[in-house]
């Protein structure tokens, strides 16, 4: 039997969010400062990444993990890495949060090692106005990365959209039309205001509310779903022209969802990051480094859990592209 960790507030952590680099060859608007450098170094190994997943899932119940970036998929080793954590029991969900530049080419390749899904980040079906948000001109092959994560049975898949005022937020319309056209759920997320990239926060923060209105114009039937390990609210959608989709609302900023957290993020570096918008609370790498040091690791974990906040800070400590949200 686990010891279930838990933090301050006795919220129990079942889902761990690992970040496996910093690097990312986008740079969305929202997310990585035009001045950022990626300080990628010392990172955990694939070896390192699989004795620490198999300690918290086996020792401690985690039963979710999450790869994350900057984008996880520049990290060469990524496919070994999915493999070793297949294989750990008890682990019944791993899925993997990316920009989706290499799912056409890698998404059967992902599915063979044993990801069983993916979220994919897609603002604007605009070949333009993604290549403005997102710094590449890639949105054909994030569509096309789209499909192939479907064909190999990455799902079930969501597409993660950032709605900023003045910028995609007409598209909303044409992103449900296009969730239901491929069958796959699709959220809305509420812009964070994260390290120096919060000064804009104000002028481009869009509420769910706000989202919902935008639409009215294309959705007949609302129907909540329950939220079950979802961050999203959730909502069975019926289109105007009678089609149905999944449509959700992440509101970290006008409805947090913090009093039901059961996260902890682990930074590529081995940085751990108790809430995604707080300051990093210490290393869990000599728990790792020079070798597997079980009591030392839970000390580490147990330290900066017990500086876990009750509800995120208004605004973030890092910026995002570091942790992958
Ligand atoms: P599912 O397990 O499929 O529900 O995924 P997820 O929502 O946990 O992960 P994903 O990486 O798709 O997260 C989507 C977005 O939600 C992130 O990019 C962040 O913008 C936001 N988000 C994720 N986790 C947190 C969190 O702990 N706190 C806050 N405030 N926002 C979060
Ligand atoms: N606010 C909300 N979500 C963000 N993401 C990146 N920056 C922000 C922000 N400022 C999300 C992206 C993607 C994930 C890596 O983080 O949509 O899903
Ligand atoms: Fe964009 Fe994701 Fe890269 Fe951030 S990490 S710049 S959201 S693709």
């Amino acid at each position: 039997m686990f010891a279930m960790m838990h933090d301050c507030f006795e919220r129990n952590i079942r889902y761990l969010r690992l970040s496996l680099t910093g690097a990312c060859p986008m740079r969305c608007t929202y997310c990585r400062p035009a001045f950022y450098r990626n300080t990628d170094r010392s990172l955990m190994t694939a070896s390192e990444i699989e004795s620490l997943v198999r300690y918290l899932v086996v020792e401690h119940g985690v039963s979710k993990v999450r790869l994350t970036g900057g984008d996880p998929t520049t990290r060469p080793d990524l496919v070994e890495i999915i493999e070793r954590l297949a294989t750990i029991p008890g682990l019944r969900d791993l899925a993997m949060t990316t920009n989706g530049l290499t799912l056409e080419r890698m998404a059967d390749r992902y599915a063979d090692a044993g990801l069983m899904r993916v979220n994919v980040s897609l603002d604007s079906l605009d070949r333009d106005q993604f290549a403005c948000i997102t710094g590449v001109d890639g949105l054909e092959r994030v569509l096309a990365g789209i499909d192939a994560a479907v064909n190999a049975r990455l799902t079930p898949l969501k597409i993660n959209t950032v709605v900023l005022r003045g910028d995609n937020e007409t598209q909303l319309p044409s992103l449900v039309n296009f969730a239901a056209d491929r069958g796959v759920a699709i959220r809305f997320i509420e812009l964070m205001p994260m390290g120096p990239l919060a000064e804009q926060w104000a002028d481009r923060y869009v509420s769910a509310e706000q989202m919902r209105q935008i639409l009215q114009p294309v959705t007949a039937i609302w129907q909540p779903l329950p939220q079950g390990s979802d961050s999203a609210k959730r909502y069975k959608v019926v289109l105007r022209d009678g089609r149905k989709t999944e449509v959700g609302f992440i509101t970290p900023m006008s409805c947090n969802f913090c009093s039901a957290c059961s996260r902890i993020r682990i930074a590529a570096d081995g940085m751990l990051y108790p809430c995604l918008m707080d300051q990093p609370r210490g290393s869990i790498l000599p728990g790792l480094r020079p070798r597997f040091d079980p009591a030392r690791l839970d000390r580490l974990l147990s330290e900066g859990l017990a500086k876990k906040a009750a509800e995120h800070p208004q605004r973030g400590f890092i910026v995002m592209t570091h942790i992958g949200g």
